[in-house]
């Protein structure tokens, strides 16, 4: 298989939920520097407040740091988590999909390929934020890890509508779950920079690589539907199904 593969066809026919999603305001953009207080996502920085400078004189306000509250670092805990535990079942659902979807439909080999080359990346982004903040991966990693194989598996089995259909329903509920991630972390943004203080380059970076991730997220809903997923068969019933188990799976990654 190629390195870079092209990028397909498609977007012709966008759903309505897909339109949806994508047309739902991005939010206000994250703000740029302001040389206020400085936000550290990263545990090992403590809330020092506005305090003295390294050289033992009062510093301005342009030096104090500040860390996330308590709340703020608990959503993101468990969203970072449920996010690794969803980017590792997508690409599971992929590789087990690929093989029979690509034997019977050569055509789509890019496609799938695309899409998987993707997701690897989102769960190796989420990987390195886990260890990068100590946070512990879900207690269901290794339950997930065997469903996403068997709906992998089994919509691979059932045929390119159904694999398709799949993509579609899971992207709906992951691009609804970013994007709720998305307006939380603007909403930090605009109180701090309401209170004149920086937001930071962590704070700033995360935004930005959650927002790209919907994106790519979209772009595969907008793949299985141009790859005729509303021709699965049952579709509601296989689509209903499936959103129905993201969003137990949702549910349960942000308590366990
Ligand atoms: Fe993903
Ligand atoms: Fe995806």
């Amino acid at each position: 298989m190629p390195a870079s593969s092209p990028i397909l066809p498609l977007k012709a026919a966008m759903s309505p939920r897909a339109f949806q999603l994508k047309t739902r305001p991005k939010a206000l953009p994250c703000p740029s520097t302001s040389r206020g207080a400085n936000i550290q996502l990263s545990r090992s920085i403590t809330n020092g407040g506005a305090g003295a400078a390294a050289d033992g004189t009062h510093s301005n306000a342009t030096q104090t740091r500040r860390s996330l509250s308590a709340a703020q670092r608990k959503y993101l805990d468990s969203a970072l988590r449920v996010n690794q535990a969803g980017e590792l079942a997508a690409t599971l659902i992929y590789t087990a999909q690929i093989p029979p979807i690509v034997k019977t439909h050569p055509h789509l080999r890019p496609l799938m390929k695309h899409m998987y080359d993707q997701e690897a990346g989102h769960f190796s982004t989420f990987n390195e934020l886990l260890a990068k903040h100590r946070i512990r991966p879900t207690a269901m990693y290794p339950v997930w890890h065997a469903a996403a194989t068997v709906l992998g598996w089994g919509t691979g089995m059932l045929g390119r509508e159904a694999a398709m259909a799949c993509t579609e329903a899971v992207e709906t509920e992951i691009g609804d779950h970013y994007n709720a991630q998305v307006r939380e972390l603007l909403s930090w943004c605009k109180d701090m920079e309401e209170r004149g203080e920086d937001i930071g380059d962590e704070l700033r970076t995360l935004v930005e690589r959650i927002r790209k991730i919907r994106d790519e997220e979209l772009e595969h809903l907008d793949h299985a539907v141009a790859n005729d997923a509303k021709d699965a068969n049952p579709y509601e019933l296989l689509t209903g199904a499936i959103r129905a188990g993201c969003r137990g799976a949702i549910w349960v990654s942000e308590r366990v």
